[in-house]
């Protein structure tokens, strides 16, 4: 989040400075599966529903922007995503969020059993239908965080890895700046995108803090032998199944309050592996390739927070919990029209941090 916003604040021209403890983008924006899946992620139409959509819409622009700047390729793989049930209970909960999503205009389609198996031959036997949705796509978001810190450094933004920020200082009036482990990056904006992180920075007044926590996602990558066993990305009540180009297989992941416990457990491994060989047995034999483990950042009320805080020149772009890769392109769109018009987008105002101190004078 912190490099999207980044690039897109250099390109405006304002002088950034990103202030990175450990290498970018390697936190939970490494741990991500890339799902680009707002249709299938959510039971109902909200305001995040509705953001992430929006966000979605951006991405071919976003990628095809981010590739130009930065010089590389990014695996952004459009084939749409299938949502099978395995059971009556899950063909009951597809067939009512069809209805409800027909209604809403969703570009989704009933798939009978037959039209499955014909499209994802290897998903098990027990697959009774499935619903598709052909514009909820999936990219590597490695590849993603490597070219945005490029494209952020081309346009002038400069990158400090290994440089934990402490604390905000300000004073009465607004924000002077960020302390760090080695010095002071003074500066009149800042913003606060450091994830599960973002409560700890120090000294900050209560009513600046967002109330993000971690939730740990375990997951696991197995390579393909031969030939790719799915097309599209394949999104379940068991595990997710994510095929990259580069014969990456990803399943995913467990939803875990661990704290900052950032590891892979016995238990969650076992877990996706069964549930990636009931999902699709033929994976039986595959090597596994690795398993990771990241830290989702997550509110109480599971919607990001962006925009201002009650102490002038601070920000928020946190929050994000399960769509954070997703979200990227059109929180950097509202941060930067925060910072040039001075004005928080009608859309973004779900987000702001007052709606959890209510009490808090407006920003
Ligand atoms: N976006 C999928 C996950 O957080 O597991």
């Amino acid at each position: 989040m912190g490099l999207a916003i980044a690039w897109r604040l250099a390109t405006d021209g304002f002088g950034v400075t990103v202030i990175e403890r450990g290498e970018t983008g390697q936190e939970a924006s490494w741990a991500a599966a890339g799902m680009l899946v707002p249709d299938c992620e959510f039971e109902e139409t909200t305001f995040f529903s509705s953001a992430c959509r929006q966000s979605l819409r951006m991405y071919p622009a976003f990628v095809e922007a981010l590739e130009a700047e930065s010089g590389s390729r990014i695996d952004f793989r459009r084939f749409g995503t299938l949502y099978p049930a395995f059971d009556n209970r899950d063909q009951k909960n597809l067939e009512a969020r069809l209805c409800r999503q027909r209604q809403e205009g969703v570009a989704v389609h009933s798939l009978t059993l037959k039209e499955v198996r014909r499209l994802e031959p290897n998903l098990t036997s027990k697959v009774q239908m499935a619903l598709y949705y052909p514009e909820n796509n999936q990219v590597e978001n490695r590849d993603v965080v490597k070219a945005l810190r490029v494209a952020a450094e081309r346009v002038g933004a400069e990158i400090r890895p290994h440089t934990e920020a402490l604390g905000v200082l300000y004073d009465t009036e607004c924000v002077r700046g960020v302390e760090t482990a080695t010095g002071t990056v003074g500066a009149d904006i800042v913003i606060n995108a450091t994830g599960s992180w973002s409560r700890y920075l120090s000294g900050l007044p209560g009513v600046c803090s967002p109330p993000v926590r971690p939730v740990r996602g375990q997951m696991l990558a197995l390579s393909v032998v031969g030939d790719p066993p799915f097309r599209h990305t394949i999104y379940s009540s068991k595990a997710y199944l994510v095929p990259r180009t580069s014969g990456r297989l990803l399943v995913g992941a467990t939803v875990e309050e661990a704290g900052f416990k950032n590891h892979v457990t016995a238990t969650g491994a076992l877990r996706l592996l069964r549930d990636a060989i009931e999902v699709a047995p033929a994976l039986r034999d595959f090597p596994i390739e690795s398993m990771w483990a990241g830290l989702r950042p997550a509110t109480p009320d599971g919607w990001p927070v962006i925009g201002p805080t009650p102490l002038k020149g601070l920000y928020l772009a946190t929050g994000h919990y399960r769509n954070g890769i997703l979200m990227a392109p059109l929180t950097a769109a509202w941060m930067a029209e925060m910072l040039t018009g001075g004005e928080v987008p009608p859309a973004a105002r779900p987000f702001l941090l007052e709606r959890f101190h209510a009490s808090a004078p407006p920003a």
